[in-house]
């Protein structure tokens, strides 16, 4: 039987395309929902065009009390009875309460090349550190941010004259690569690292 597969997203949702056009065919898994904390993120028209189920949210409403949204979030999710959570580009931390009951079961994508630049503004860190090589990871996720076992990486050259934007439109596109193919693995049991370079 197919896994079912949330996609939590934020913002533009590039990712989670790829991820929900990639679950057709002999794929072992199947999209169920797209859930957003942001009522804005163009990503809910682009899965909603693509017939799946989207959600909305918000964690305005809660202060910043991450359980109450949290708890919001799982009676949402409820229905969808999802076997898996794919995170792509969502812009919460999640508490340990929530990460613990998806243990092993839920993924993240994250633009640097852990257990370098854990957190925001990875490309202006890794340009500052003066890197040759920068990328994106696929890891599974637990309490401490950014940093469960890692599922794979893709690595890109940083080149002369890059700023942020530039490497950010080069990580993109390995993002689109390595995600895809890790969660098609994930799907099928293999937790086996994968790795590609540009
Ligand atoms: C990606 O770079 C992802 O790694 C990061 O946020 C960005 C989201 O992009 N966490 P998109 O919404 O998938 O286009």
């Amino acid at each position: 039987m197919s896994r079912r597969v949330a996609v939590f997203i934020s913002g533009s949702g590039s990712n989670m395309v790829q991820l929900l056009d990639s679950m057709t065919g002999d794929h072992p898994g199947r999209p169920c929902v797209v859930l957003s904390n942001e009522p804005t993120a163009a990503g809910l028209d682009k899965a909603q065009a693509r017939g799946v189920a989207t959600e909305i949210i918000r964690h305005q409403p809660f202060s910043g009390d991450r359980a109450a949204f949290e708890s919001a979030v799982s009676a949402a999710l409820a229905p969808y009875a999802p076997d898996l959570i794919c995170l792509a580009g969502f812009m919460r931390k999640l508490t340990g309460g929530f990460t613990d009951q998806w243990q092993g079961r839920m993924l993240n994508i994250h633009p640097s090349l852990l257990p370098k630049y854990k957190g925001l503004n990875t490309h202006a860190r890794a340009l500052a550190a003066g890197d040759s090589q920068h990328g994106c990871t696929v890891h599974e996720v637990t309490a401490a941010l950014d940093d469960g076992p890692i599922l794979g990486q893709a690595k890109v050259p940083v080149l002369e004259g890059d700023t942020p934007d530039t490497l950010a439109d080069r990580v993109l596109v390995q993002e689109h690569r390595l995600y895809p193919m890790v969660l098609r693995r994930f799907c099928a049991g293999d937790r086996t690292p994968v790795h590609l370079t540009a």
